[in-house]
């Protein structure tokens, strides 16, 4: 049985990326295995991996070409079912990522719709251009460039809201409501549990032919039959008294959209993940350009979204790392000087706020930013699509290496680092030998990349330092389990107006836990009357006085009473 949904820890693994055990330099479901026992020992409630099905390779795997398999590399069915049993014999499950909004141009569905079958062809968003081999609009994909793409044998367009390999499906036509259903029957039959939902808010289109302002998503965002959509597949996938746990990303800015998603009584999702701690110093549009002076911004954006959140019993997945962003403590606090306590500091700040928390693989130790020296280190197709346009642009090469180092995806995506032996342990494999796994002639799952820092940065170092980020994680991983006020306490956000220091707090039948944070370098008093509480953790080690609270660099204390 899992805890609550806001006691519920989720360890977010980037398979690949995770551990190798077959020493092909790609990580696998053996290797997650060889690890249950760690993420045991964290604290993890539900393991949540990126798509393993047998994928395009266009997009980390969430471009799918047969939704009920997985790739060789990764494993598998029988591994898979392992893995299941395996983890629940340890109280944890694991969670499939599942892509609705789209599949792989190379998935049966859209290769029979271009090879003229008319039944098909209805699954996508196929148009005649009045334009001819010109797109209709100008609106473009999120990962840039135009949204349509042309198919010369139907002289036709179809629309796509990410890469071009991932084509959209059309959710009015009920036979494509039937496929997601099956996808879901399929995992359950398995013994699957958890699922999330990738890119769920872009599955119902608006007017997709009307031209809009540049920037502007509403056309697929939180479109006009989302929710129709989305409880019509749940419906019928998953009978009431099952015990399910169904999370989707939903990326929208707008709070009183996103609860519609998971309010109650709205029989759609358990929980939204949201992007609101995750976008911390950058906008949902940009996440290439950061604000100076993001911090009050920010807090008030988080306020809004938990008051919202609390006030609709709308349940949330917070997170400040995934695999979509780069590392927290390099885009956003210090990853240097102060990478322990700025690692502990975003933990803390996740960990109390009401919700379940997700934790990025290495976020628990501390990992940081690749800090790569060459474009031709970036893997990732947002990241190649920002380099090409960027060169179109004007923008010199290092401008744009600067740039990927703070946000590109590729950060997050380097290789687990478990310890100083070769590749950190991630593989044993000589990192020259490493070579992509092929279909046919397309690469589809490339070999990761390793951090150069890992003789620094690793697993087995950070459990045995002083300051493990690790063990400290494991510590309010436990405290959040134990507390009332985490699993059903009223949130406040307290200290508004302080440009320094985030600070919150959970109350609960007159017990109080209270998160203080100072998000700079600079040392900051804290302004609150701490009168009768007690210290439940604290990222530095000296005895703080209660009447005067001096906070140092990016430290956290986290108080009971
Ligand atoms: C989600 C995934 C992201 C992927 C996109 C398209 O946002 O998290 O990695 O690129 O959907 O499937
Ligand atoms: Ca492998």
């Amino acid at each position: 049985m899992l805890p609550s949904i806001n006691q519920r820890v989720i360890y977010h693994v980037y398979l690949k990326s995770f551990c190798d055990a077959n020493g092909d330099f790609i990580g696998d479901l053996k290797g997650l295995m060889q690890k249950l026992e760690y993420l045991k020992a964290l604290g993890v409630d539900i393991i949540w991996f990126t798509p393993i099905f047998k994928s395009g390779g266009a997009d980390g795997g969430y471009d799918i070409v047969d939704y009920n398999d997985i790739e060789e590399c990764f494993g598998s069915l029988d591994d898979l079912k392992e893995l299941i049993n395996q983890a629940r014999a340890l109280n944890m499950e694991i969670m499939l990522d599942i892509v609705l909004n789209h599949v792989s141009t190379k998935n049966e569905m859209f290769k029979k719709a271009i090879s003229g079958d008319k039944d098909y062809e209805d699954y996508f968003l196929f148009v005649k251009s009045p334009k001819g081999k010109d797109a209709p609009t100008k609106i473009e994909s999120v990962f840039g460039g135009s949204a349509w793409e042309y198919v010369p044998a139907l002289d036709k367009h179809y629309f796509h809201v990410f890469a071009i390999e991932q084509a959209d499906l059309n959710y009015d036509n009920p036979k494509v409501i039937k496929f997601a259903q099956d996808v879901f029957k399929f995992w359950k039959n398995l013994g699957v549990k958890c699922f999330r939902l990738d890119a769920i808010c872009h599955i119902s289109k608006g007017d997709i032919l009307k031209e809009y302002e540049k920037g502007d998503r509403s056309v697929h965002v939180n479109g006009p039959k989302v929710h129709e959509f989305l409880k019509e597949i749940l419906h019928g996938a998953f009978s009431k008294d099952e015990e399910y746990y169904i999370i989707g990303e939903v990326s929208s800015p707008n709070i009183d959209k996103l609860l519609q998603y998971t309010k109650k009584d709205r029989e759609e999702l358990d929980a939204v993940y949201h992007f609101k701690l995750q976008e911390t110093n950058c906008t949902s549009n940009n996440k290439w350009a950061f604000e100076e002076n993001y911090f009050l911004p920010f807090k008030k954006r988080v306020d809004d979204y938990f008051l919202a959140m609390q006030a609709n019993d709308a349940k949330t997945v917070n997170a400040f790392e995934s695999h979509d962003f780069s590392r927290g403590v390099s885009r956003i606090l210090n990853d240097n000087k102060y990478r322990y306590e700025s690692a502990t500091t975003l933990l803390s700040v996740q960990m109390f706020l009401p919700g379940t928390v997700s934790i990025f693989q290495g976020q628990e130790i501390g990992m940081t930013n690749a800090y790569f020296t060459d474009l031709n280190k970036f893997d990732d197709v947002e990241s190649k699509n920002y380099i090409n346009k960027s060169r179109s642009e004007g923008k010199s090469d290092k401008e744009i290496l600067d740039i990927l180092n703070k946000s590109s995806r590729d950060n997050a995506r380097t290789a687990m680092q478990w310890s100083s032996d070769k590749n950190g342990g991630f593989s044993v494999l000589d990192e020259k030998l490493a070579k992509p796994y092929y279909v046919d002639d397309t690469p589809v799952v490339i070999p990761p990349k390793i951090n150069p820092n890992y003789k620094e940065i690793n697993v087995k170092k950070d459990m045995e330092s002083q300051k493990s980020v690790f063990n400290f994680a494991k510590n309010i991983i436990s405290i959040r389990k134990e507390l009332k006020a985490i699993e059903c306490g009223k949130y406040e956000m307290i200290l508004k107006d302080d440009p320094q220091v985030l600070a919150y707090k959970r109350e609960f039948e007159g017990h109080e836990l209270i998160v203080v944070s100072n998000f700079f370098e600079n040392e900051t008093k804290v302004n609150y009357d701490l009168d009768g509480f007690k210290v439940l953790a604290d990222n530095y080690k000296e005895q703080v006085s209660l009447e005067n609270v001096i906070l140092k660099p990016y430290q956290t204390i986290i108080f009971y009473k």
